[in-house]
């Protein structure tokens, strides 16, 4: 089985999952918070090198402020808990999203997290938090309009490497395989630029269900197609 080197995820259906079982959203969350740490190890092991998740879009601030307090409350707790798991990785963590909306403590874990983690290299773990990729790509180019003005790029030069140097993914390479579960089939503002070649696949699985064996047969799916791309399949 050829193994995509770069697999994102839209994190979906934690909500729905907990209200099938008669829990409250909260509950999804915690369920599908302890997945994620769960699927960091199975990637580990099937050799996946990158993994970016949808976590905290831009519009997720607008569900019910108790939700809102409950996902802040996770992020803490798990970027706590997440040097431990980077360490038994090897795990380089980033986390990629505009993260100065968020209260001074979750902003200096991210920075704990991210310094204490910089050097590993087995699987490179993107989390977007408050991310959209609209927003993004505003502020990589406000950033780069700023460069302009004050002459350390030249508009001639601007190609389609230097814009991917000005969003949150620098360094990354491209999704090779983009899974979203529960249902939905859309992006929602997720690296519309980095995903322009990009294999999707959908599943009606909620996120707190997508344990190892949902994931290899996404996987063999991803084998099964005609990449021309410089994808599983060379032509
Ligand atoms: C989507 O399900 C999920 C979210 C908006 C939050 C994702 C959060 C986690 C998986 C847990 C925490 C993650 C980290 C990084 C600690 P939904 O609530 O939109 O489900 P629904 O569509 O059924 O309502």
């Amino acid at each position: 089985m050829n193994v995509p080197n770069h697999i994102a995820i839209i994190l979906d259906g934690n909500g729905r999952w907990a209200k099938a079982k008669g829990m409250p959203r909260s509950y999804g969350h915690v369920k599908g918070c302890a997945n994620l740490e769960t699927i960091c190890d199975d990637m580990k092991e099937l050799g996946v090198k990158y993994l970016t998740v949808y976590a905290f879009s831009t519009e997720n601030w607008k569900r019910s402020r108790e939700e809102v307090e409950g996902l802040m409350k996770l992020f803490r707790n798990y970027l706590k808990k997440c040097i431990k798991i980077s360490e038994k990785n090897k795990m380089r963590v980033k986390i990629i999203g505009d993260v100065t909306a968020f209260d001074d403590d979750i902003q200096q874990k991210i920075a704990e997290l991210e310094e204490f983690s910089k050097d590993y290299t087995e699987l490179h773990f993107q989390i977007a938090l408050n991310y959209g990729s609209r927003d993004e790509i505003v502020r990589g180019m406000r950033r780069m309009a700023r460069d302009a003005s004050e002459g350390r790029i030249s508009p001639e030069d601007i190609d389609e490497n230097t814009i991917g140097n000005y969003l949150d993914t620098v360094g990354i390479p491209d999704p090779d395989f983009l899974i979203r579960t529960s249902g939905e089939q859309r992006l929602s503002n997720f690296l519309l630029w980095q995903m322009a070649y990009t294999e999707f696949y959908f599943t009606d699985v909620a996120w707190p269900d997508f344990h190892k064996a949902e994931l290899i047969k996404a996987i063999e799916k991803y084998n099964e197609r005609d990449r021309r791309y410089g994808g599983v399949k060379e032509e």
